[in-house]
C-alpha cells in the first residue's frame, strides 16, 4: 500500500498540478524534548470531503513514513520506528485543508526535511525543514591549579556547558571585554541523545586582578549564557568559611578592647585617687603590652587572606 504512494510522492514533484500547498519557507526551530508543528495546508474545493483525501508526511531524503491518512483514518502500519505515539494531526482542522503535523518530544535526530504530500482528485507536494535546538546550561568555570596562584603563574581556565544543540560558538573575554582568541582550546562532544558538551579551556599567565570571561552562545537560537572568574594573584578575598572566622575573630577583638576599655577606665579612674599621692607611669606600660596582644589575632587573619585565592 506504501509503495504506489511513495512513488507518487516522488512523481509529485513533476507533476504537480493546480493543488497548491503551503510550507513555511524558513526551517522550523524546535527544542529538544518539546513538540513541534510542521505547517502544511492546501485550499480544498466546495465539494471536499476526508475521504477522498490521502495524506503522507514522510522523511524528504530515506521517504522514511512519518504519518499517513488516508480513507478517512491515519494509517501507521508502516510508520517509521522511532515516531510511534510521536506523531499527530489537527484532525478537527483536516476539513479545512490544514494537513500539519504535530511531533512531540522532538529528539535531535528529526532534525531535517519533512515532505508533506497531498492528494485529493490533484496532488501536490512540498517540503518543510525542522530545525532543533537546545539551550546550553550556564557555564561553570574552572582553574587549575586554582590554589596559591601567584602573578606570572600559568593557569588554565576551564569552561564547560553542557546540553544545548547545535554545537556552541564559545568567546573568551578579559576584563576590557576584549576576545582573547590565542591559546584557546575547545571542544564539543554530543552525547547519546546528540546533545553537545561544551569544554574550552584558556591558558593564560596570571596577572593581579584579571577576568577571564567565557561566553557561550548558541547560533540557532540567539541565546548567550557565561560565567567570568576572578583571579586575584596578590590580596585574594577568602571564601565564605573564612569571611566567618574572620567576623568571628573580629567580635572577638572587639570584645577585648571592650574589655581593655573598661578596664583601662577602672584602672585611669583608680589612678585619679592615687594621683594625688604617685606620678602614675605603671599604668602607662600595662596600657602599652594589653593592646599589643589583642592585635594577635589580626594578624592570623592577614595570613589566611594570602593563603586563599578568589574563584568566582
Ligand atoms: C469536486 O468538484 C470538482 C469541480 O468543481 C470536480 O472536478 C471534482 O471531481 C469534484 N470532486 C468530487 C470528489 O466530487
Ligand atoms: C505507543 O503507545 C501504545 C499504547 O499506549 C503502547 O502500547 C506502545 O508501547 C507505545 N509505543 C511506543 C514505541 O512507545
Ligand atoms: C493548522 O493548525 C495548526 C494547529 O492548530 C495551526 O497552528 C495552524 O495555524 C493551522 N494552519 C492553517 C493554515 O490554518
Ligand atoms: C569578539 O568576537 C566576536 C565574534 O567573533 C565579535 O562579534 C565581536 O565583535 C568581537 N569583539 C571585540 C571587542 O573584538
Ligand atoms: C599563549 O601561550 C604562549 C606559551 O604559553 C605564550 O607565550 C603566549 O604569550 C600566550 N599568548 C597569550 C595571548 O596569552
Amino acid at each position: 500500500m506504501l509503495c504506489p504512494l511513495l512513488v507518487l510522492g516522488a512523481l509529485a514533484f513533476s507533476l504537480a498540478g493546480a493543488m497548491e500547498i503551503q510550507v513555511p519557507d524558513e526551517p522550523v526551530v524546535a527544542l529538544f524534548g518539546r513538540d513541534a508543528t510542521l505547517h502544511c495546508a492546501f485550499s480544498p474545493e466546495a465539494n471536499f470531503s476526508l475521504n477522498d483525501l490521502s495524506l503522507i508526511w514522510q522523511l524528504t531524503d530515506t521517504k522514511r513514513l512519518v504519518h499517513s491518512f488516508s480513507g478517512g483514518k491515519d494509517q501507521l502500519a508502516d510508520q517509521g520506528g522511532g515516531y510511534a505515539n510521536r506523531t499527530a494531526l489537527f484532525y478537527d482542522q483536516l476539513a479545512q485543508g490544514n494537513v500539519s503535523l504535530l511531533l512531540r518530544r522532538v529528539e535531535i535526530s528529526d532534525e531535517g526535511s519533512f515532505t508533506c504530500f497531498v492528494r485529493v482528485s490533484d496532488y501536490s507536494s512540498a517540503a518543510v525543514m525542522l530545525q532543533v535546538a537546545a539551550p546550553y546550561s550556564k557555564p561553570n568555570l574552572n582553574l587549575e591549579p586554582n590554589k596559591n596562584l601567584k602573578p606570572g603563574d600559568l593557569v588554565a581556565v576551564t569552561c564547560h556547558a553542557s546540553r544545548g544543540y547545535p554545537e556552541a560558538t564559545v568567546l573568551w573575554q578579559d576584563n576590557h571585554g576584549s576576545n582573547l582568541t590565542e591559546n584557546v582550546t575547545t571542544s564539543q562532544v554530543a552525547n547519546e541523545e546528540g546533545l553537545f558538551d561544551v569544554h574550552s579551556v584558556l591558558q593564560v599567565l596570571v596577572e593581579p586582578s584579571s577576568t577571564y570571561s567565557c561566553l557561550v552562545r548558541n547560533p540557532v537560537l540567539q541565546q548567550e549564557t557565561h560565567a567570568s572568574v576572578t583571579i586575584t594573584g596578590q590580596h585574594l578575598a577568602f571564601p565564605a568559611v573564612a569571611l566567618w572566622v574572620t567576623v568571628g575573630l573580629a567580635i572577638c577583638v572587639l570584645g577585648l578592647l571592650a574589655a581593655l576599655a573598661y578596664v583601662c577606665q577602672k584602672k585611669i579612674r583608680q589612678s585619679c585617687e592615687e594621683e594625688e599621692e604617685n606620678a602614675g607611669t605603671e599604668e602607662q606600660d600595662e596600657e602599652g603590652e594589653e593592646p599589643k596582644t589583642a592585635l594577635q589575632p589580626l594578624k592570623s587573619v592577614e595570613s589566611k587572606e594570602d593563603n586563599e585565592q578568589e574563584i568566582d
